[in-house]
């Protein structure tokens, strides 16, 4: 019985830490809490984030084994595995979208000004990208009809960059785009504060957005399903220390130092974490996938033909049921919940 404790330690390299290569497209408030105070080395990890340019490259990447694991919004697994046939299998759900917003630049103040003007997107086919024609519609403003046009630039992080500054990098004027965390918050206190146009939650709710996903054939290898565990552990350790008000302070120092921002707009980025539709404890540290947030997902593409490639006939209620082989599978979030981190983490 005494080998079987010596053996990790031969096994693992000579830090002890096992290797995460990380995609993600935003640091949430989850992982900045993991990150700093020391989750991830409880659980005998070394995880190393990795920011995604955009969904094209960052689910490319995750399919060819360049990231273990990624973040990022559900739609891009509902996409690419239905209409693409590609082997993506969520995890868990981590957030409802927090502060997810139509932002725009100071001087424009309503919706209606959007009219006529190019508005940033990741992708024309993304989810975001639907989101903004879903709200916009209800405003009659419509793609389709030629009231407003995409410009393609890539991910939240560079977007946000470009509506902070009013311009692309080659001087194109930038109108509106949309925005989350933690992008929403740093936008107000910037100054004068980017507009925010629209709330997303006030038009879909419930929303399912970040979620863990990886590349299904990598789940019947076991080092990886033990690693998976191991990393949404971590989160969901995480993610409970979040969700307990009495380490508020804490939190939002770790938010604050993760992101490199003041504790002023790190309390509004806890604000948002914590949101009771929205945020990133909603599911009380289960992760599990909310099923009306996934539907609407689905409603949301499909009123724009988003679903061009599915095959007549399929089955959207079959294809969202959990389990081996298919878009959700919990057996790793399930086992995560078991766990308890070799060492403690840091307190503040
Ligand atoms: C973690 O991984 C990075 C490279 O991804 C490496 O530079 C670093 O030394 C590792 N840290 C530990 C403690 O293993
Ligand atoms: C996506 O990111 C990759 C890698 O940085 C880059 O080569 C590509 O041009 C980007 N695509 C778009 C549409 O921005
Ligand atoms: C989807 O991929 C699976 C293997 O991963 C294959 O068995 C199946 O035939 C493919 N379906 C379509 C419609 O391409
Ligand atoms: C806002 O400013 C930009 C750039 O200065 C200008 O092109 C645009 O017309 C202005 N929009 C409004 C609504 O005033
Ligand atoms: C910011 O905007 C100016 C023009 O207004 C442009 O020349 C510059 O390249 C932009 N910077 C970035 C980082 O986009
Ligand atoms: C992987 O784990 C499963 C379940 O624990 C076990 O039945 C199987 O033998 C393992 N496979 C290998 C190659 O270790
Ligand atoms: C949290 O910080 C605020 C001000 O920074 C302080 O007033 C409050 O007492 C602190 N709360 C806890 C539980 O430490
Ligand atoms: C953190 O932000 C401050 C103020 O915006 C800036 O001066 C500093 O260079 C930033 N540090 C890092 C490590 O990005
Ligand atoms: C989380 O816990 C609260 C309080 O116990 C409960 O009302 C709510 O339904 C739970 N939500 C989920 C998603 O489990």
């Amino acid at each position: 019985m005494k080998l079987f404790a010596l053996l990790p330690a031969l096994i693992l390299p000579a830090s002890g830490l096992d290797d995460i290569d990380y995609g993600a497209f935003t640091q949430t408030a989850t992982y900045s809490v993991a990150s700093q105070l020391g989750f991830f080395a409880a659980n005998g990890l070394n995880v190393t984030y990795l920011q995604v340019p955009n969904s094209t490259y960052g689910y490319s990447q995750l399919l060819s084994g360049g990231y273990d694991i990624l973040t990022g919004t559900i739609d891009n697994a509902v996409n690419l595995r239905f209409n693409a046939n590609k082997t993506l299998t969520v995890l868990g759900q981590l957030d409802g979208g927090p502060d997810l917003v139509i932002a725009s630049v100071p001087n424009i103040t309503s919706v209606q000004q959007l009219r006529g003007k190019a508005l940033m997107v990741d992708n024309a086919a993304s989810g975001y990208a639907y989101v903004l024609r879903k709200v916009l519609s209800l405003y009659g403003l419509r793609l389709e009809n030629g009231d407003y046009s995409f410009q393609v630039v890539g991910s939240t992080n560079i977007r946000y960059q470009y509506l902070a500054n009013g311009s692309l990098p080659d001087g194109t004027a930038v109108y509106a785009t949309i925005l989350t965390y933690p992008f929403t918050a740093e936008g107000h206190a910037l100054n004068p504060p980017l507009t925010v146009l629209a709330r997303i939650s006030d038009f879909i709710n419930p929303f399912a957005s970040s979620a863990f996903t990886i590349s299904e054939p990598t789940l019947s290898d076991n080092n990886s399903r033990v690693l998976y565990t191991r990393f949404v552990a971590s989160f969901m350790q995480a993610s409970r220390f979040l969700a307990e008000p009495s380490n508020a302070n804490c939190s939002i120092q770790a938010i604050a130092r993760q992101l490199n921002i003041t504790t002023a707009v790190a309390q509004a980025e806890y604000a948002a974490a914590t949101d009771s539709s929205t945020g990133e404890t909603i599911s009380n540290s289960t992760f599990a996938v909310n099923r009306q947030g996934l539907l609407n997902v689905i409603d949301v593409r499909d009123q724009f033909s988003g679903f061009a490639s599915v095959s007549q006939g399929f089955s959207f209620a079959d294809a969202i049921v959990v389990g081996y082989g298919k878009l959700i599978d919990d057996s790793v979030r399930l086992a995560a919940m078991n766990i308890t981190p070799r060492a403690t983490a840091n307190t503040c």
